[in-house]
Parts: structure tokens; C-alpha cells; sequence
């Protein structure tokens, strides 16, 4: 049956006629195979989020079908262990542990990409856009290192690429940069990305606990791993800033641009004066367009209490878009979790299927066309907070301030807090360049009146 387009080009690589459209992208073919009217998925991965993509279309067959146009069906789901007992009932016969042959199956159109990990995940979706399937993925670390490669692959072919869930999970971030804000200019993003170290900070300030007491409950409580590094460390964060940054500023951006800091080195000391003076401490993913370059970083920041992003708590997650002329866009929600990553991965694959019944895939140009540099960290101009122990005795602030002083880094506030033989000095600074205060925190150390720098912190406005 022939739904829409007509029959153009005998498809070498499959042996077989195939209905499409041609599209006038380079030299490529846009193959649209449509003779079944349903848009087969083979699926890779049935894991945490491949459980819940197969139990959503398997669940919700007639309101996805009806939502694409057409019926979306799985046809092949390839596993690790295909032995493995799984709690998923699956229909008999599609289950295999040959990720390979469900790419090269000619009765998949589709395929959907959640296994994880760079190999063999880059090579079944390479293998698969050069058949002229379209792709869907989950997978932040491909995206965010090789998203490059595979975007040029899928342009080259004129076929869809999605990776709305390698970003955010549930919160519909990229589709809402790319479609719904595509008449704006984006001059900045920023978001806590990372639900594991959002819950350990809303723990530390809730309870007043140490970063070991809260990511211990964290991992109780199903929101952090065994191996908590890549969250704690921000290597999750980063790599979603840079598939974010990347869409936002149509540049490209991986995860080795942008600059990390975990939160580890976070006290319980330094929330509660942060809350003193009206701030709580986040775990902020920012992007931001600034003369013509890119800055892109992951840190731990003080953010004021009257902040969109402030209250947003716990495994939360929540992005704010700044765009001209929509200005400001919140987008708060489960940034991880099988359902929410369904949800991006079924919405991706419906707007797949939607362009294949429609003729019309690659509407959406994602190859990144400008080239613009991301900033060294130590360009960046930034407001700090800065907790010192010092000596409890005259003459130390002078010391203090003259250091600051000497690097041009003005202080615009100042307190100290006695604790007998020793005081705590908390600093608030007027904007400087991060090159300036890490001179200025170098002085700090040589200075035999202080005892510790106990915490830098960057402001963010
Ligand atoms: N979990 C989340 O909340 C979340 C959120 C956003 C994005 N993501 C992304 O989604 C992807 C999947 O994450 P996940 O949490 O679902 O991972 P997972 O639970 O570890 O599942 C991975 C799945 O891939 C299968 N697999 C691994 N290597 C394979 C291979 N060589 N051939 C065939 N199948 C293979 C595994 O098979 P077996 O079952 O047989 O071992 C398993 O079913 C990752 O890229 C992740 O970054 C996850």
C-alpha cells in the first residue's frame, strides 16, 4: 500500500523497491519505507529505559497510532543476555542478542538506540542511518562526544536523528529549543540537570548533614548509584550541557569543552551562610552566548533565594531558557527514570514516524553550522563568595582585603563570624575575571593569617 509519495529509487543496498520522496539535500535520498503503513522499531536495549519505551508502545498502541498517523510496532528487541529473565511480557520471537542483524533487518524502519555506552552503539547507528533508517536515542555519552559524527551521518542520508532524551529525560528540552523557540535567539541555559547531587544538596540543607551522610540516603533511596562519581563529580551534568549548548547556540559543544566541578568540597558550614545571606547552593549546568564565543560550565553556585531554579528541589530537575523576544522559560520536571526517558524516546519516535507518513524527514537542520569557540574558564567574569578561617586578631582584614585588592577583585561585602582563636570571614565580590580571583585565592594561601579557604563559590545571577 502506498501512502504517500511515489515509488522513486531501487534501494541498492537493500535489493529492494522502496517508496520515498526526494529530497534536495546534497546528493542525498530520503527513503521512506512505507509499503507496510507502520513504522517497525527495532529496538536496542531493555534495560531501565528500553523496558519502559517496549511497555509504553506496547501499552499505548492505539492512542501512539493514532497520534502518528500510523501504527508503530516493535519488531525486534536486542538485548546483552537474551536469557536473562525479564519482567517485561514481550511478544514471542522478537527478543535476540543480535544487535546487529535488528539494524540490518529490512523489515525494521526505525531504530531505536538505548543500550548505552559509545561501542557498538555508535557503529548500529551509523550502520542504521546509512540504510536510511531514521535513529532515536537516549544515549548522553555518544551524543555528547560523537553527536557530530552521527548528526552529519543522518543529514548526509536525510533521515531523522532525535536524542531529546540523551539531554533531560522527561523535561522536552531540545524539542523546545528547536521547534517551539526556533524564531528566538538564545542567549543563555541554565539548569540543574543532575537529580543525584540536586537531592544531596536539598538533604545537606534540609537536615544539615554532610555530603557523605546525604549521598548515603540518596543511594538508599534509589537516586544515586553505587558508583556515584559520574553525578557527584558533574561528568552527567556536563554531558548534558553540552548536548544543550550545542542545540541552543547550533554550534558544537562536547562534553571535554565544558568546564566541571562536583560537589564534594560542599559543607554544611557554607549552605548555612549561603541561606544567611539569602542564597542556596546549587549544582548549575550554565551555557551562555557572550561575544561571539560559548561559555559552558558545570559548578556548584549561589543562587538567589527568589530564583526560578531555587526552589526546585531534591531529584528534581529544571532548565531555564533565556530567549529574545520570548524571554524567560522554566522547564521543571524528572530529568531521569524510566518513564520520563520513554516519554522522550516514544514522542521522538512519533515524530518520526509523523515524517515518514508525511515524506518529510530532516526537517530539522542539526549538524551545529556555526563554529563558535567555548571560553577558557579563566575569562570568565564572575561574582564569588569566598569563606576563609582566619587568625581571630587585629590587622588580619587588611591582610585579607589587600590581597584581594592587589589583583583588582573588589569586595562588595563582608562578615566575620567568631569562633574563638579563629574567625570565619565570608567575602561577597563584585564581578571578576575567574583568572583574577584564582590569583587572588593563591595570595589567600600564602598568607600565614589564614587558616583555611574553606569554600570558593561562583555567584550566579
Ligand atoms: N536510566 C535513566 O534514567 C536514563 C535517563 C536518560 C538517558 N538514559 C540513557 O539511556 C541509555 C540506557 O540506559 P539504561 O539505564 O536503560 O541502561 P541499562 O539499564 O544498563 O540497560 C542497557 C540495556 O542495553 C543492553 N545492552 C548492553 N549492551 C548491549 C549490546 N552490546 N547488544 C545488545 N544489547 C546491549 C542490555 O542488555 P541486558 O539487559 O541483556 O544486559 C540492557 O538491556 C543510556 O545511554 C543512558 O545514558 C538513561
Amino acid at each position: 500500500m502506498l501512502y504517500f509519495g511515489t515509488p522513486m529509487k531501487l534501494d541498492t543496498q537493500r535489493g529492494t523497491l522502496v517508496y520515498g520522496v526526494q529530497h534536495n539535500l546534497r546528493d542525498s535520498v530520503v527513503v521512506m519505507p512505507l509499503r507496510t503503513g507502520e513504522c517497525r522499531v527495532g529496538l536496542l536495549g531493555l534495560g531501565t529505559v528500553g523496558s519502559a519505551v517496549a511497555g509504553l508502545l506496547l501499552r499505548s498502541e492505539h492512542e501512539i497510532a493514532h497520534r502518528a498517523g500510523l501504527p508503530i510496532r516493535l519488531r525486534h528487541v536486542a538485548v546483552a543476555h537474551p536469557d536473562r529473565p525479564r519482567s517485561l511480557a514481550l511478544p514471542d520471537g522478537i527478543l535476540t542478542g543480535d544487535a546487529a542483524a535488528v539494524v540490518d533487518d529490512p523489515e525494521v524502519d526505525v531504530v531505536v538506540e538505548v543500550m548505552g555506552g559509545i561501542e557498538p552503539a555508535r557503529t548500529h547507528i551509523l550502520r542504521a542511518l546509512a540504510a536510511g533508517k531514521s535513529v532515536v536515542t537516549a544515549n548522553k555519552q555518544l551524543m555528547s562526544t560523537r553527536g557530530e559524527e552521527l548528526l552529519t551521518a543522518s543529514a548526509a542520508r536525510g533521515v531523522d536523528l532525535f536524542f531529546e532524551a540523551s539531554a533531560c529525560a522527561g523535561l522536552p528540552v531540545i524539542k523546545t529549543i528547536r521547534e517551539a523557540l526556533a524564531a528566538n535567539t538564545i542567549t543563555q541555559v541554565m539548569g540543574i540537570v543532575n537529580g543525584t547531587t540536586n537531592f544531596i544538596l536539598t538533604r545537606m540543607a534540609e537536615g544539615g548533614v554532610g555530603f557523605g551522610e546525604a549521598l548515603g540516603e540518596a543511594q538508599r533511596l534509589g537516586f544515586a548509584e553505587a558508583d556515584p562519581t559520574d553525578d557527584v563529580d558533574g561528568h552527567d551534568a556536563a554531558a548534558k550541557l553540552a548536548i544543550l549548548a550545542s542545540a541552543a547556540f547550533d554550534s558544537r559543544v562536547v562534553s571535554a569543552d565544558v568546564y566541571r566541578e562536583g560537589v564534594a568540597s560542599i559543607t554544611p558550614r557554607i549552605i548555612t551562610y549561603a541561606r544567611e545571606m539569602g542564597y542556596v547552593v546549587k549544582l548549575l549546568a550554565i551555557a551562555r552566548s557572550t561575544d561571539g564565543a560559548i561559555e559552558a560550565r558545570v559548578h556548584p553556585a549561589l543562587l538567589p533565594g527568589t530564583h526560578p531554579l531555587a526552589r526546585v528541589d531534591r531529584e528534581l530537575n529544571a532548565v531555564l531558557i533565556e530567549a529574545e523576544p520570548a524571554g524567560p522559560i522554566v522547564l521543571e520536571g524528572r530529568g531521569a527514570g524510566g518513564g520520563p526517558t520513554a516519554s522522550a524516546v516514544v514522542g521522538d519516535l512519533i515524530d518520526v514516524a509523523r515524517n515518514m507518513r508525511a515524506g518529510a524527514s530532516h526537517r530539522i537542520r542539526s549538524t551545529g553550522a556555526e563554529r563558535r569557540p567555548v571560553k577558557e574558564m579563566a575569562e570568565v567574569v564572575l561574582s564569588y563568595c569566598v569563606a576563609l578561617v582566619v587568625a581571630d586578631r587585629p590587622g588580619v582584614f587588611s591582610q585579607v582585603a589587600a590581597a584581594f585588592g592587589e589583583e583588582r577583585v573588589s569586595i562588595a561585602s563582608i562578615v566575620q563570624k567568631s569562633r574563638g582563636v579563629t574567625a570565619d570571614v565570608v567575602l561577597v565580590t563584585h564581578e571578576a575575571p575567574e583568572a583574577a580571583m584564582r590569583r587572588t585565592l593563591a595570595r589567600l594561601h600564602r598568607l600565614s593569617v589564614v587558616t583555611d579557604v574553606h569554600a570558593v563559590i561562583r555567584i550566579a545571577a
